[in-house]
């Protein structure tokens, strides 16, 4: 029998790291993680079950993903050797961490923006550096690259739309960024499909930038698909530290069969843009609350109450969002994702009963 203290053989930054927190409370009406409400349309189910009938489950995934990059390049308009799959783009952010950076050294982005930069970096003892937003959630170029080259970043990140503001950043001062920064910039364009704005343009003229996008938030989250456009010699090196299989048989033909049948997402994404430009109107007619522009799936809000009680509530109702009160620039204020047009109206008339 062994009894050891575990924890003493922990390295120090795990032990100081707190697991990333994910609300997995069964409610009703999920406006929480950004994900689609929306489930496949019949069509695209159709789909699946001719991928389910033939996967051979018995034999190891494609290791190059290659139907899904033929897929993702003639879309993007680039060639697949600009490609690299992640299981998610999660995996792709600590594998662009493992690429760039030693231990010690520092990854910059701006504040607040998604919470696993700053996790993944503590977690591969690195040192996170971010410079603050202004009030409209929005950075100047030149402080924001003064700060990462005081402080020597090798990468810096911008989420575009940023989660959990939901605005694009000034696209002139992301371009500043782009030309200027003496390392590697990734646009994070995870909600891309909401805000229809990319620098994927921009990836010819500029080498060191990496483009992020992902499956999740046009509904299939449960596959776990993020994908990384860059220069050919930066996917060389993902692709030496991606473990080989790292995307499963299932999602790389699910996801291939839903990108090249892509009608009926798109209109789920159109309805999507429509319902969350009224919830910004109708979130914006309560005299109490502060409602953040948004070019993504989510609306972030501020309360006059206390945003936890006000969570609290809507979760006793049945209905999840996120209370983003514990981070100091986010005080009393929650994201609540764009659902089904039943799931926002549910939900504003919850909202219109609590805050009356
Ligand atoms: C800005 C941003 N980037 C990346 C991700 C991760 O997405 P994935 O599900 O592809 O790992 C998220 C998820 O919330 C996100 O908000």
């Amino acid at each position: 029998m062994s009894n050891l203290d575990l924890m003493q053989l922990v390295k120090e930054k795990v032990r100081s790291l707190k697991a990333y927190h994910v609300e997995n409370v069964d409610c009703e009406i999920k406006l929480h993680a950004n994900e689609n409400s929306f489930p496949p349309s019949p069509e695209i189910l159709k789909q699946f079950e001719e991928v389910f009938k033939s996967t051979e489950l018995n034999r190891y995934p494609d290791p190059d993903c290659g139907p899904l990059k033929q897929t993702l390049a003639k879309r993007l308009n680039v060639v697949p050797k600009n490609l690299a799959i992640g299981n998610g783009s999660d995996e792709l952010i600590q594998i662009l961490l493992q690429v760039f950076c030693e231990p010690g050294e520092t990854v910059g982005f701006p504040d607040p923006t998604f919470a696993m930069y700053a996790i993944i970096a503590q977690g591969m003892g690195l040192k996170s550096q971010t410079h603050p937003l202004d009030d409209q959630w929005d950075f100047k170029a030149d402080p924001f690259l003064e700060t990462m080259e005081t402080n020597q970043a090798r990468i810096v990140f911008l989420s575009y739309p940023n989660n959990p503001t939901g605005n694009c950043f000034s696209a002139s001062e992301v371009q500043k960024v782009i030309e200027r920064f003496p390392g590697i910039v990734v646009l994070d364009e995870a909600y891309h499909d909401f805000a229809r704005k990319s620098f994927l343009s921009e990836l010819p003229k500029h080498n060191n930038l990496i483009i992020l996008r992902s499956l999740s938030k046009i509904g299939l989250a449960a596959l776990r698909v993020g994908y990384a456009v860059a220069d050919p010699l930066i996917i060389d090196q993902i692709d030496k530290i991606r473990l080989p299989y790292n995307s499963n048989s299932l999602s790389q033909k699910l996801t291939d069969r839903l990108l090249n049948h892509f009608a009926p997402v798109q209109k789920q994404l159109d309805v999507l843009i429509q319902e969350r430009n009224k919830m910004v109107q109708e979130l914006s007619k309560f005299k109490s609350l502060k409602v953040f522009p948004s070019d993504a799936n989510f609306v972030l809000f501020r309360v006059e109450q206390d945003s936890t009680a006000l969570f609290q509530q809507l979760m006793e109702n049945d209905i999840l969002v996120r209370d983003l009160g514990n981070h100091p620039r986010l005080q009393n204020c929650l994201r609540v994702t764009i659902g089904t047009p039943d799931e926002n109206m549910a939900f504003l008339e919850k909202m219109a009963h609590i805050i009356k």
